[in-house]
């Protein structure tokens, strides 16, 4: 029976991940951030929450990540616990940096002493193109990231990247695009649409408030992409993915989507901050732009090609954009209902 390590479990990628592995045989350890409440929604949904043992788990920790990594004898270590909300990161740039930035190297670092075997997988981003100049994206675009939170995943890949070539270490960076679920954190803008337009259909007629509506992701669903993590690892050596859609949507278009699956029918109109939706059915405001949610600085348009996922790990996403939306919607509105 493989051992993996899953950092992050409690989040989106993590429980799906770990839901995989458990499928496949694994015994799995969630590593988990102590709060004053464990934040174990996402296992129960999915079923998993008493199936994996979890052990307390701080990626700004070294003593902690030390222990724990020279205790187990990991085959597969995922790092998959970030700060991942790149709106907040402005607001905490240095806990950031160290989290998302220096928190891996404290892990590679680990491996690398104790457990040099271990294959290891960092949770990179398309955030890192930032200011992109290519398109579509790939493993050879280079980096121009636009956030503290771009800024510091690209120390993470990079450092990935090095401790692979200076010490051999089975160490896979995998350069995702937007991927999202019903699981999804409510302050990402897909879920914030999601649950917004169901509470919306329900009656609860309050407009869901957005910023930029222009932004363009490449979104699939983190069903999918878990699949790819995994697949990296499965790699007799290790290398660097994008896995991506290839297909990218405006917010407005994802609202779109999301209100059709939801039946109501938006009538866009005005433009930058008067910019609003009147759902014709009810006659009501159902999406307006408020400017509390620009960014500082903003990625405008990603889109990536996952051909060396393709034909490296026979990898595809399933789920395309307008499929998602429906998904998450209804899901949300069902759970509004309950
Ligand atoms: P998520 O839902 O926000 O989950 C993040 C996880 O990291 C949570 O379990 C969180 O724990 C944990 N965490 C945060 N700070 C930590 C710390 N200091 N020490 C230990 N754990 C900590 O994110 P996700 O969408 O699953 O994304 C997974 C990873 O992929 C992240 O690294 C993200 O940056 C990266 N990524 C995501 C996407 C995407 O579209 N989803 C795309 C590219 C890359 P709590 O539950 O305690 O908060
Ligand atoms: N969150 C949010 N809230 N975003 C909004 C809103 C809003 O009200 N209105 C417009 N947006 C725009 C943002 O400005 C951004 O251009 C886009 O919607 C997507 O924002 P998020 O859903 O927050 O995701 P992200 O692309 O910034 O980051 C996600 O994807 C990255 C991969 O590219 C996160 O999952 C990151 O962790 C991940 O690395």
């Amino acid at each position: 029976m493989k051992r993996a390590l899953i950092t992050g479990a409690t989040g989106q990628d993590g429980a799906y991940l770990a839901r995989l592995l458990l499928a496949k045989g694994y015994d799995v350890t969630g590593a988990i951030r102590r709060n004053s409440q464990p934040e174990m929604v996402r296992l129960e949904k999915l079923g998993i929450a008493r199936e994996l043992r979890t052990v307390d788990f701080d990626l700004s920790e070294p003593n902690n990540i030390t222990r724990l990594i020279r205790g187990n004898a990991f085959d597969e270590v995922y790092n998959l616990a970030a700060q991942s909300f790149v709106g907040s990161s402005w607001e905490q740039p240095v806990y950031v940096a160290d989290v998302n930035g220096v928190g891996v190297v404290r892990l590679l670092d680990a491996i690398r002493t104790y457990t040099p075997q271990t294959r290891f997988y960092q949770a990179s981003t398309s955030e890192m193109f930032g200011l992109v100049r290519v398109l579509p994206q790939d493993e050879q675009t280079p980096f121009h990231p636009r956030s503290p939170y771009g800024v510091a995943k690209v120390y993470g890949h990079h450092i990935t990247v090095n401790y692979r070539e200076s010490f051999g270490l089975h160490a896979s960076s995998g350069i995702l695009f937007n991927h999202e679920s019903p699981l999804r954190g409510t302050e990402f803008v897909t879920r914030k649409i999601t649950v917004g337009l169901a509470r919306f259909a329900r009656g609860d007629h309050a407009a869901v408030e957005l910023g930029n509506l222009n932004a363009k992701r490449d979104w699939g669903f983190a069903g999918d992409y878990v699949e790819g993590m995994w697949r990296m690892l499965q790699q007799e050596s290790a290398d660097d993915y994008v896995l991506a859609t290839g297909v990218t949507t405006s917010i407005r278009e994802f609202a779109g989507f999301a209100a059709e699956a939801l039946g109501l029918d938006l009538e866009w109109s005005g433009a930058d901050e008067t910019e609003q939706a009147v759902d014709r059915r009810s006659g009501k405001v159902a999406v307006r732009v408020n400017p509390a949610f620009y960014r500082p600085a903003e990625v405008d348009l990603l889109v990536g090609n996952a051909a060396k996922a393709r034909a490296r790990l026979g990898w595809e996403p399933k789920v395309d954009v307008r499929a998602l939306a429906a998904m998450m919607a209804r899901a949300d509105y069902d759970e509004c209902g309950q």
